[in-house]
């Protein structure tokens, strides 16, 4: 999957485009070593962090998309937030389960907060074919290694008819609010960019809205209803830049996203049925 501009040909431009690889590949050797990524992993920071009224803020999120009475949950990248699904029982969920790609927390202490906490490496998900019957994921998905794969995962372990839910980042995660550079992810070649971001939590797959709405049709899944978060200034910065002359308006003005996208029965029908019916209530 690559969202590089084709007419990209010079990824490298000048000494500080260097100087910034060169600092980033530093970083990124100095974390595959396993005690100092153990060391810093205190120091991340994951979104809400634990933040109780924000998680309660999400979980309204997510039940306006659902009803989550009675419902197997899986929360996919909690990060260091387990109150969401915390609270999820307490408003009648049947079962919860967090599954994360780094150990925020033990499963010991996820099971005092009624939540069955499952490491995985990032491809294959830890929980049976069918078995749950919605999908959580908040700011995660863009951070998915391999987006195919994960959605082909998430179609598998959701029961037909149940639900993803979601809420997407599409900024650069190296400079999120900084006016004009928030897509600058994609100046870089898929290989530099690689260097740069290969063995770091900020690393962003850098889809687009679009790409993700064929890949989510692709892998099974019909748009239930879609809030593209647009930002006119954006528009206007990102026409300016030429690595961004391949994408759309829509595109390029959209930073975010919030779905909730259902399991058809076969991939071939949520493929046909997002290509001709998505339901866009932005
Ligand atoms: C930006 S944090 C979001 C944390 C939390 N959802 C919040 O909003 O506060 C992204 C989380 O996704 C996790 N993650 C990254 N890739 C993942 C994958 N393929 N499957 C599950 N979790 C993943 C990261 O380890 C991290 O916990």
């Amino acid at each position: 999957m690559t969202t590089e501009n084709p007419t990209l040909h010079t990824p490298l431009s000048g000494l500080r485009q260097l100087l910034t690889m060169a600092k980033s590949m530093a970083i990124n050797l100095l974390l595959a070593i396993p005690w100092m990524r153990r060391l810093v992993l205190p120091t991340h920071v994951t979104g809400m962090d634990g933040n109780e009224e924000q998680a309660r803020e999400l979980l309204r999120f997510f039940e306006g998309m659902a009803d989550i009475r009675d419902a197997v949950i899986l929360e996919l990248g909690p990060g260091k937030t387990l109150e969401t699904l915390q609270f999820a029982r307490e408003r009648g969920a049947r079962y919860v389960i967090a599954a994360d790609i780094v150990a925020y927390h033990s499963e010991e202490a996820a099971q005092q907060r009624g939540v069955d906490y499952r490491l995985f490496d990032g491809a294959t998900l830890p929980v049976a074919d069918a078995s749950v019957d919605m999908v959580w994921a908040c700011y995660c998905m863009q951070h998915f290694r391999d987006p195919q794969a994960m959605l082909q995962e998430i179609h598998r372990v959701l029961r037909p008819g149940g639900t993803l839910i979601c809420r997407v980042d599409l900024r650069d995660h190296y400079h999120m609010f900084h006016r004009g550079k928030q897509y600058d992810c994609l100046r870089h070649s898929a290989r530099v960019w690689r260097w740069i971001a290969w063995n770091r939590s900020s690393y962003v797959n850098r889809l687009r809205l679009s790409e993700w709405q064929r890949l989510l049709g692709e892998a099974g899944f019909r748009t239930s209803k879609l809030v593209p978060h647009e930002d006119v200034q954006l528009l206007k910065d990102n026409r300016s830049h030429n690595y961004l002359s391949h994408l759309d308006d829509r595109d390029l003005k959209t930073y975010r996203f919030d779905g909730s996208f259902r399991r058809t029965l076969c991939i071939l029908l949520g493929a046909l049925l997002n290509g001709l019916l998505i339901v866009d209530h932005g």
